[in-house]
């Protein structure tokens, strides 16, 4: 069994949970991710994992409640436990040696964002992070990331905080501008936000990175549950990836596969409000 030793409310059905997992913590790299599970016979959920302290033996999470899973994680208070938490599992994220990178995130991306920043501000590259939101209240982990970054900017559809529109209008002035303009570009959110993004860079030829969360079931590659197509080849996110080329991906197919299993969904949750 795995402690919860503490779990947060960040943002509206984001939660971030510290989790003991000492045999984790040590060898997790950032993009990595692990696959959790309540009790016997509950659904399997992949969790990146959001940070590590080694030194205590501890991993942070951070849980979107939006199905009938999530919500019985999020529903873990401190001193709780979970059965299962496997891994870490996928590649770690490669790092090279950009002069300049955009860290783009939007919505609960951002929190998949955070531990890449991190390990890039270890690096040389100067970092613009761009993060962005519904509203100001969907946008999180802003201070933690402005400290590991040269810039930091903000964006919400309503206008309630940074910039009124989306990430990809500062993207867009970002490469307009010659002394900004990134050598490399990650992006992580909604499937249209990255495909946007991966538009955006293309024409430019700026490298894309784009972090894939489809649906798993075993985190081993046995399943096929997480595939998607990468330059006309069949990819299992959870050992390929979760990182890929975005300009190589059919965001399209993604999407697709991402509504499957929508109105079972939608039923679980339904049942389990009765
Ligand atoms: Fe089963 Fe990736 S989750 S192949």
């Amino acid at each position: 069994m795995f402690e919860v030793i503490s779990n947060d409310i960040l943002a509206p059905n984001l939660h971030r949970m510290v989790i003991r997992a000492p045999r984790i913590a040590p060898v997790r790299r950032p993009g990595q991710f692990v696959i959790v599970r309540v009790g016997r016979g509950d659904e399997r959920i992949p969790l990146t994992i959001g940070d590590a302290d080694p030194a205590v033996g501890t991993i942070t999470l951070f849980i979107q409640a939006i199905g009938a899973s999530t919500r019985k994680i999020v529903a873990i208070p401190a001193g709780g436990s979970i059965l299962d938490v496997a891994g870490p599992l996928g590649k770690p994220t490669h790092l090279a040696n950009w002069k300049r990178v955009a860290c783009i995130g939007g919505g609960v991306g951002t929190a998949v964002l955070f531990p890449l920043v991190k390990a890039l501000a270890a690096t040389e590259s100067q970092i613009t992070t761009i993060i962005g939101g519904r509203s100001s209240q969907y946008v999180i982990l802003a201070d933690e990331l402005a400290a590991l970054s040269e810039t930091l900017l903000i964006t919400t559809e309503d206008g309630s905080l940074g910039r009124k529109g989306f990430v990809t209008a500062e993207l867009s002035e970002l490469i307009a501008d010659p002394l900004r303009t990134p050598d490399a570009v990650f992006a992580i959110g909604p499937v249209p936000m990255m495909r946007a993004i991966a538009e955006l860079t293309r024409p430019h030829g700026i490298e894309t990175i784009v972090s894939l969360n489809p649906i798993m079931i075993d985190g081993t590659g046995m399943c096929g549950g997480c595939r998607v197509v990468v330059d006309g080849e069949s990819k299992f996110a959870c050992v390929d990836g979760p990182e890929f080329d975005g300009h190589l991906v059919d965001f399209a197919g993604l999407s697709d596969r991402l509504t499957t299993y929508r109105d079972q969904e939608a039923a679980l949750c339904h049942a389990a409000n009765e």
